[in-house]
């Protein structure tokens, strides 16, 4: 990776930070991103401690606004862009909208990486990673896209089902930029002990998986705390020779390329949430 610039979402702590870790470790240069200057800082820190090229940039990505703002700072520093990992994740426990008036889930997982990736494309000679996550593949809702109609079920959480639309989105994007160089995959990492796990409360999970919340919370430290783990999918679809011109692909927790939920094939189920995307970003993106 030496020569090559890496821009990861969400990783100024978690699976991202671990992804930075594991990509500055290769000898590429990486960009954080993170919402508290604090965090970002020490992150950037630690992780140049050994001499590798780390900065930081402060964004809260869920606002398209500030999504705008790290295009824009992005291209002030670097000709071109390696790699951009869309790493940040959400799970807030009822349904919440961001500034934009746009679902919190929805927007981290779906239309933010949408909408960076699109102003990034001028930058872009290579790889996008996107993050899925949690239980992945149920249904596509068309009519529930943003949690208008629920949020939380006994099996269903939006959580899941904006992951599910997130891969929708990916296959659609890779076919979009087929044939420039750029290529757009899907990781899943696997459990981690991270920020984000450790303030989910049982309120935030699908009815069935309530009564083994408190179960994991004894467990998760011990059995999910080595967060190189969760980062290895990431960091092989960043760097990998072996994926090289690969797109279009969904890798599992073990590095192997796997099967695509039949939900985020159908063509209808992607069409919609380019749509909606382009709807919501008509202001934001040059198409
Ligand atoms: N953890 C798991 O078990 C698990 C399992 C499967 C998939 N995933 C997926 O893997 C990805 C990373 O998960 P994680 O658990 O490491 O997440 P996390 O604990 O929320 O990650 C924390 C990092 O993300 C940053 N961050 C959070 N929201 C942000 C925002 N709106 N804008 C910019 N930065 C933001 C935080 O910055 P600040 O400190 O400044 O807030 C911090 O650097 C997510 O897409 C998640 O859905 C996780």
């Amino acid at each position: 990776m030496r020569g090559k610039t890496v821009l990861i979402t969400g990783s100024t702590g978690g699976i991202g930070k671990e992804t930075a870790r594991g990509l500055v470790a290769l000898g590429a240069r990486v960009i954080l991103v993170g919402r508290d200057p604090v965090r970002a800082r020490q992150a950037a820190d630690e992780l140049g401690a050994g001499g590798g090229q780390v900065e930081a940039i402060v964004a809260d990505v869920t606002r398209l606004r500030e999504v705008v703002g790290l295009a824009v700072r992005v291209a002030e520093r670097c000709d071109r862009l390696d790699v951009l990992v869309n790493n940040v994740g959400a799970s807030p426990p009822r349904r919440t909208l961001t500034e934009d008036g746009v679902e919190v889930t929805f927007a981290a997982h779906v239309l933010t990486p949408f909408t960076l990736t699109h102003l990034l494309l001028p930058l872009l000679r290579g790889r996008v990673v996107n993050l899925t996550g949690g239980i992945p593949g149920g249904p596509i809702e068309l009519d529930n896209l943003q949690a208008e109609r629920r949020y939380l079920g006994w099996t269903f959480s939006q959580y899941n089902h904006t992951k599910t639309m997130l891969m929708a989105m990916s296959l659609r994007f890779a076919e979009k930029v087929a044939g420039t160089g750029v290529t757009v995959n899907v990781a899943y990492p696997g459990h981690g002990h991270t920020p984000m796990n450790q303030s989910m409360r049982a309120a935030g999970f699908p009815y069935v998986y309530r009564p083994i919340v408190p179960l994991l919370r004894v467990a998760a430290p011990r059995l999910f705390g080595d967060l190189s783990k969760p980062a290895r999918s990431s960091v092989h679809l960043a760097s990998s020779a072996e994926v090289e011109g690969v797109s279009g692909a969904y890798f599992s927790m073990r590095c192997r390329r796997t099967d695509w939920p039949a939900s985020a094939l159908d063509r209808r189920n992607q069409e919609a949430i380019w749509t909606l995307c382009e709807n919501l970003t008509r202001e934001t993106v040059r198409k």
